[in-house]
């Protein structure tokens, strides 16, 4: 298949690009490169004939037009976005533009580009989103499909918004899509001003590691390269009009998580204290969610996927490719709000 990835240089796109390549798929990669961007994540494949890029904006109507007639895709894997939910607390203006306005824009190419080559019903445009857009669990329960919308940031309403165009446009239109929703994703290649990098560099840093409130908001840990997996999966296999959950089956504290993050520290780059002597509880971040968890049984029982790593084994890899990897992440730090406290003005 030809795929037009959008986001092919963030940490999710990026692994789905290379899993992608790898798999005997073309590729073709559209990012705007911003701070969140990095073309090191592809550079493993950046030079396969599989494989290319362009960088446009997907608020670009005309930049799109000319994307899609240039490569003639067979589908597109929408994962563009603005994705940080404390920059959305500051600066919520990026995340209307790009997550609603930007994914209407694609939403208005892609429909061009195939109506004008007669509707086939075997294009796909595969929407990428969030649990976040269910809102907060208690202690019990988990979100399936059906799950009501209830975003709570700014980011999680704008990621709503999207879902609900996508939706919009193959009811309306007839525009063959498929949506999946998944859980927090962590790995290699992961931003590190996201929490389980920031763990990692602090702790390797001997700086305090922050913890918002006392870390008991639980999430679902998923696996990057799992996560890349269900999506070619869900791209191929899954039935146009329909959306799948996608988790990890790994629930747990951020404070656990964040404690074992420092065990699997202590074993592979063993300091003179334990890290977890530097973890430092910090004002929590507003509305921020208790608890979300995903009820896996769609995807499981209808495409037979599940994940393949516990949350120890995937946080193991992904300890050791941080410890790996210095040049990528060190390149990054120096990134604007890159080290910084965000989302705490409200
Ligand atoms: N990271 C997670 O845990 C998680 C969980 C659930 C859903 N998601 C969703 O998965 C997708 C990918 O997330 P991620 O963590 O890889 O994000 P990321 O921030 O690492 O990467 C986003 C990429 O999109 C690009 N981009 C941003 N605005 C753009 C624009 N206007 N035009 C073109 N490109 C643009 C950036 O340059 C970057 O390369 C997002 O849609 C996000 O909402 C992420």
């Amino acid at each position: 298949m030809k795929l037009l990835i959008t986001g092919g240089a963030g940490f999710i796109g990026s692994a789905v690009v290379r899993l992608a390549v790898a798999r005997g798929h073309h590729v073709v990669n559209l990012d705007a490169l911003t701070y969140a961007a990095c073309l090191d994540n592809v550079a493993s494949v950046a030079d396969s004939p599989l494989y290319s890029f362009e960088q446009a904006d997907i608020r670009d109507r005309a930049a799109l037009d000319r994307i899609f007639s240039e490569h003639q895709p067979d589908a597109v894997m929408h994962l563009a976005a603005e994705s940080h939910v404390d920059r959305s607390i500051d600066g919520p203006g990026t995340f209307i533009d790009t997550n609603i306005t930007g994914t209407y824009t694609l939403l208005e190419a892609a429909r061009a580009y195939w109506q004008a080559r007669g509707k086939p019903q075997d294009f796909r445009f595969h929407h990428i989103s969030t649990d976040e857009v269910f809102g907060s669990l208690g202690p019990t329960g988990l979100f399936t499909e059906t799950t009501a919308y209830d975003p709570h940031s700014p980011y999680s309403a704008s990621k709503a918004a999207s879902d609900h165009l996508v939706r919009a446009w193959h009811e309306t239109y007839g525009l063959p899509v498929v949506m999946t929703n998944c859980s927090n994703n962590y790995g290699p290649y992961h931003f590190p001003e996201k929490l389980v990098p920031v763990v990692i560099l602090n702790a390797l840093a001997g700086q305090p590691i922050p913890v918002y409130g006392q870390g008991e908001n639980i999430r679902d840990w998923l696996y990057v390269e799992d996560h890349a997996d269900a999506l070619l999966l869900v791209l191929q296999e899954g039935a146009t009009g329909r959306s799948y959950n996608i988790g990890g089956e790994n629930e747990a504290r951020n404070i656990d998580l964040v404690q074992t993050i420092c065990a699997i520290l202590d074993r592979l780059r063993p300091a003179d204290a334990p890290y977890a002597s530097l973890i430092t509880h910090v004002a929590d971040r507003p509305g921020h969610d208790a608890r979300y968890a995903i009820d896996p049984a769609r995807i499981r029982d209808e495409l037979g996927w599940r994940p393949s790593v516990t949350l120890e084994q995937g946080l193991e890899r992904t300890v050791a490719w941080y410890l790996d990897n210095e040049d990528w992440w060190r390149a990054l730090q120096s990134r604007d709000g890159v080290g910084a406290r965000l989302g705490v003005k409200a």
